[in-house]
């Protein structure tokens, strides 16, 4: 099974929508293994978003990412991080599908409410910037049975 890493951003936390992003990620099916608030910093941040340390958006975007805390949250499934990505929508809030976490409740570039890891790859360096060993937890998630065939649970 794949994780990813969602971040409810600083203006997802000033709207009450944390509970909303992570109705949608259970509802979906996927498990939650990880959830915490903290504060980002500069150290994470310029580690977070080193491919876009030369965009002109990038000081605005840590000044952004450092103004309320955030909520993390560490999640599990089948081809999760594709999976988010398409629930998350694009970039650009205003133009993302209805349907996706973006298009259904944001209008900017910037405040686009969430963060989905891009690649596995990214997901894996995200997880440890953000979480220790003992905030994951590898729970027995009943209804896994339900959710996938016994061919996917194992694959
Ligand atoms: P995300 O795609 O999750 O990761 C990079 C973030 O930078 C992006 O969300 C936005 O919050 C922000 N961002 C991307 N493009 C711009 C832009 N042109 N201007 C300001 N912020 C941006």
């Amino acid at each position: 099974m794949e994780i990813s890493v969602v971040l409810v951003k600083p203006d997802g936390v000033q709207r009450g929508l944390i509970g909303e992003v992570i109705h949608r990620f259970e509802r979906k099916g996927l498990k939650l293994i990880g959830l915490k608030m903290i504060s980002l910093t500069d150290g994470i941040l310029e580690q977070w978003y080193a491919h876009h340390k030369d965009k002109s958006f990038f000081g605005g975007l840590k000044t952004y990412m450092k103004s309320y805390p955030i909520v993390a949250i560490l999640l599990e499934g089948k081809d999760a991080v594709a999976t988010i990505r398409k629930m998350t929508g694009i970039t650009k809030a205003r133009d993302a599908e209805p349907g996706t976490i973006r298009g259904d409740f944001a209008m900017s570039q910037q405040y686009n409410l969430i963060h989905a890891s891009e690649t596995v790859e990214i997901a894996k360096k995200e997880k440890d910037l953000i979480f220790s060993r003992e905030e994951i937890f590898e729970w027995d998630k009943k209804d896994l049975q339900n959710i996938y065939l016994e061919d996917e649970l194992r694959g």
